[in-house]
């Protein structure tokens, strides 16, 4: 079979590009453990205030976890308890979040930092603030009259 040169070359550039992604992804999957957040976790949002750890909101320092701190929020038509946490720079941080009635979203403003919170889940999401300053917390999920003023805020301290 003769194949015409540009056809030989464009071949190897697509297997090669194919087998780079695939290793790209392979090493991202079974080396990094990277895996998309699970939805696994579940809880019954009627008892959402006497569930571990959403009984005691804010922020927890825990030892021997990948992440140097637990911070749980609840968020409830309009507010995110608590509403305002201060953590110190440099802090991997995982957040624990749940809804006690809709779907709420979380959004840490100027971070990567963007979940949704649904009601029946548990979403969670480990962060390390390596910048000092004010974030806003914002809902960016549509849940009633009140939700244009549902915030909360992280303060990053030295
Ligand atoms: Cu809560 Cu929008």
């Amino acid at each position: 079979m003769h194949l015409h040169k540009f056809e030989k070359i464009w071949l190897i550039f697509g297997i090669g590009s194919l087998l780079v992604f695939l290793t790209v992804l392979g090493v991202s999957a079974f080396y990094l453990g990277n895996q998309p957040p699970s939805c696994l976790a579940t809880i019954d949002p009627e008892k959402v205030d006497t569930t571990a750890p959403f009984n005691e909101p804010g922020l927890k320092k825990v030892e021997g976890k990948e992440w140097d701190y637990e911070l749980v929020f609840v968020a409830s038509a309009f507010n995110y308890t608590p509403g305002e946490v201060q953590i110190p720079k440099g802090a991997k941080v995982k957040v624990i979040a749940t809804t006690k009635d809709v779907i709420h979203g979380f959004e840490v403003a100027g971070t990567n930092v963007n979940m949704m919170l649904e009601p029946g889940y548990i979403s969670e999401l480990v962060y390390t603030f390596n910048k000092t300053g004010e974030f806003l917390i914002l809902c960016n999920e549509y849940c009633g009259v009140g939700h244009h003023m549902m915030t909360s805020k992280i303060e990053v301290v030295e």
